[in-house]
This record gives structure tokens, sequence and C-alpha cells, in this order.
């Protein structure tokens, strides 16, 4: 291993970088480690980023998979070392450790004993927090799908509006524009970054049109200059389905609102629904938290200055374990972006032989999910994945399996019958996604390789 003192760009540091936490600075580090490089990094005091900074401790070499104290658990994890037992997708009873369910047990615990198990103390302590983690102004929401409905109100999105979504994501992001009794109105996306394509967007817009919604697909940030652009050139307003990018850089910084989500399933999952509306803005935050609370006064009881709104704030309890877990999210964000580097330098073969489309490892990313392509159609994909599961006991996943204007309920019939949008049917037809999940060990990863490899070469011949 070599010393290295090449600080983060811009930070001004003298000989280190500040680990900011963030999607850039965590792609840097797993660079870093990869490469065996030790450059003194100096950690914030943010409460989300507490566990890394902990293990860091100034040297990048305690991160590394072969250290003592390694952030992955080998063979402990998985039981049985070389075992050729199944590698699950994301196995639930998984998805919070033991010491993390130890955690989340007592802080519900301590709120169960209070009865505030609504509204609550804990919900403005993590707002506080989340807003520290992210530099916005943050309402802590009962979901993400209530965040999503939550913001379009806020931004002024009223029945009839029309609103510019992708048709490759979680039904949630439609039904937020359905529940404000607005229009979604489908664009194609971009082939390599599977989000929103400006100027497909653009192409959308119509006299009606209030909004663009673009998706954060898999954890990899739409290009939201570009959208701002195009939204910019006809007056509309911008909300993020981050749901899946909790962490990723840029975030909320060309919209009007960004939206994630906690729930169970997510990079930093709770223990039932929750989520987030992250802004910039000042004045949409007070509306923001309005809307979220049947649209009352923040210090006026059952004073309204919002028409209307949704009893969408989060729960004091959840509030309560989000605060007890967010030491750990900089931590599950760096193993995650860690194994993405890892697929894609495990895969890289295949790649190159043009049998299977990697993502690039990019800084713009929060990995929630792992998508990788086939070149054939998807009777090859199903083949691969049926070689995988069968051969190697590896589950692979489809997300999401049925596009917007493919369901066949007669509102989307109405809506979406005449609807042509290629790169994102291609994308459907070819995608699949890989196990990887806060807890996947190396070894499970090291399996998954193998078996794509294996499955991928004896389906081209
Ligand atoms: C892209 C996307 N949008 C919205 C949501 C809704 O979030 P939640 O499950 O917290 O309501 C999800 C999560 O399921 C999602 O993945």
């Amino acid at each position: 291993m070599t010393t290295m003192t090449q600080g983060l760009p811009g930070t001004g540091v003298p000989g280190g970088g500040v680990f900011t936490g963030d999607s850039h600075a965590l792609h840097r580090l797993v660079l870093d480690v990869r490469a065996g490089r030790v450059p003194a990094y100096a950690s914030s005091a943010c409460l989300a980023h507490r566990e890394l900074a902990g293990l860091l401790d100034g040297r990048t070499e305690r991160l590394s998979p072969s250290a003592p104290d390694s952030v992955f658990h080998r063979e402990e994890r998985d039981g049985r070392p070389g075992g050729r037992r199944p590698v699950p997708f994301l196995p639930k009873a998984r998805l919070l450790t033991p010491a993390e369910q130890r955690v989340a047990a007592e802080a519900f615990a301590r709120t169960l004993v209070t009865g505030e198990l609504t509204s609550g103390p804990a919900a403005a302590t993590f707002e506080a927090a989340l807003a520290d983690f992210t530099g916005l102004r943050t309402t802590a929401t009962s979901s993400g799908t209530d965040g999503l409905i939550v913001a379009l109100r806020a931004v002024g999105v009223e029945p009839g509006d029309e609103v510019i979504i992708p048709a490759n994501s979680f039904a949630a992001t439609e039904n937020a524009v359905l529940a404000c009794g607005a229009v979604p109105v489908l664009a194609d996306v971009e082939p390599e970054r599977h989000t929103l394509d400006p100027v497909s967007a653009g192409a959308a817009v119509t006299s009606r049109t209030r909004a663009v919604l673009p998706v954060h697909l898999y954890g990899r940030l739409a290009d939201m200059a570009a959208l701002r652009r195009t939204a910019d050139a006809h007056g509309l307003r911008v909300v993020e389905d981050a749901c899946q990018a909790i962490g990723v850089t840029g975030v909320a910084r060309h919209s009007d609102a960004a939206v994630v989500s906690f729930n169970p399933y997510k990079n930093f999952g709770l223990t039932g629904k929750a989520g987030a509306v992250l802004t910039a803005d000042g004045e949409l935050a007070a509306r923001v938290r309005a809307v979220a609370y049947h649209g009352f006064h923040p210090d006026r009881k059952n004073v309204k200055t919002e028409p209307w709104g949704l009893n969408a704030r989060i729960d004091n309890p959840v509030a309560s374990v989000a605060m007890g877990l967010l030491p750990g999210l900089t931590l599950k964000n760096y193993r995650r972006a860690f194994l993405a580097e890892r697929y894609v330098t495990g895969l890289a073969e295949l790649h190159a032989a043009g049998l299977l489309t990697l993502p690039a490892f990019t800084p713009d990313h929060a990995w929630h999910l792992f998508t990788v392509r086939v070149p054939g159609g998807p009777a090859e994909r199903e083949r691969i994945r049926a070689r995988v599961r069968e051969d190697g006991g590896v589950e692979t996943d489809v997300y999401y399996p049925v596009l917007t204007h493919q369901q066949r309920t007669s509102l989307h019939e109405r809506l979406f019958s005449r609807s042509r949008l290629p790169h994102t049917e291609e994308l459907h037809t070819t995608a699949f996604q890989i196990p990887l999940h806060n807890q996947l060990s190396l070894t499970e990863q090291d399996r998954v390789i193998e078996a794509l490899h294996a499955a991928v070469r004896t389906t081209a011949h």
C-alpha cells in the first residue's frame, strides 16, 4: 500500500480530504480503497457519517475488505464457507443487522412509553439531522409516495394539470400525479442512464403541463441540469422522485423539491413506511410542511394556511428509529458503492465481449439496484436468469415488470394507448437486476459474479 495525501478537489484541506458523505465523495473513497491508496480523510460531524467516520479514522486501509475489522463480512455471514447456499436477491430477514434491530427496538420502546405515537419530538430531531446530511430543508413524511403527493401539491399541481414522468418507475410515481387529480404524461428515457430524457420531456409539453417529475431510477441521478433547462424554457416546476437516491450529490439542487423514501427495502430502510421532502426553497418548505399535515399553520392549532392537506407526517416512533439508524447511513452507501465497483470490475470481461452490458461506475449514483442488460431480447434474458438461478443458486429480479403505458386498466388504456417510448421499451426487455443490498457479503457477490460468467458464456454458445 502506498500512502497518498491527495485531498478532495476544492476542499482546501492540506494533505487530506474532507469526507462529505455524498455520492461523489464515496465514489472517490471506493476508488482509493480499491487502489490501496491511503489518503487522510477528515470526516464532518454529521450524524449520518458517524459509523463510516469511525471506521475511517483517517485511514482508508481500514475500509479494505482484507482489513481485520472490515466492513464486509466474508465467511461468517454466509455460514458455510465455499458452500452452495443460494444467494437471495433481497433477504427480508437481513434488511437490518441484529445490532440495528436492537437499536430500532430500543428506539421504538422509548417512544412507546411516552404515548407520542403520531406527532412527537423525534420527528423534528430527525428532520434536523437529515437537513444536516442533505444541506436542504427537510420534512419527514409517512412514505415516499405521500412525500411525492405533498411535493406536487406544494409546487402547485392542480386537478387537470399535466405532469411529465417516465414509464419505467414504481407505480408510486404515476399514482402521486393521479392522487393530485392531475394527468401523468409519459416521455422517453435516455438509454444509458435509464432516466427521463430532457428532449423527449420537452416534446411532451403542452399548454396544460405544470411540472416535470424525473425518477432517479436504480439510484442514478437523472440529467437534472438539462431537465431544469427544459422546464425553465416552458415555465414548469420540477419535483424529483429521488426515492431510490438518498445521498446522491446534486439531489434537489436543480429542482423545486426532491422526495426520498425510507421504506425497509431502500438504502436507508427503516422499520416501516417513511420518506422525506427535501428543498432548498424556504417558502416551499413551509408549504410542504402545511400540506403534509392538513394544511395547518405550523404553530397555530388547526388554523389552515393551505386549502387542504394530508395526514402525511412521519410517525414519532419511526422517526425515533430513524435517529437510531442514521449514524449508519453513509456506511451503507459506501458499502453499496464498493460492491457496485466490484461488480463492474468482476464482470468487465463479459461487458468487453459484448455479452452483458454493465452500468458505468459513476459518482452520481446511490447504487440502490445494480442493473445489467443482455444484448438479445426477453427470451435470452430469461434463459440467463434461469441458468443463474438453477446452476448458481443466484436470485435475480426485474424492476419494473410492467411499464406504466403497458398496464391494462381502462384509465391506462385511455391515457397511454398511443404512447411510443422506444428507449424505455428496449431497456425494459433487456435489463434485469442482480443482488445488491446493505448486507450482501463479498462471498455472496463472488458467487453472483461466477454464476453470471458461467450462464452468459453458456447461453452465448
Ligand atoms: C422510484 C420510486 N418512487 C416512489 C417510491 C415510493 O416510496 P414509498 O414506498 O416510501 O412510498 C418508491 C419506493 O417504493 C420508488 O422506488
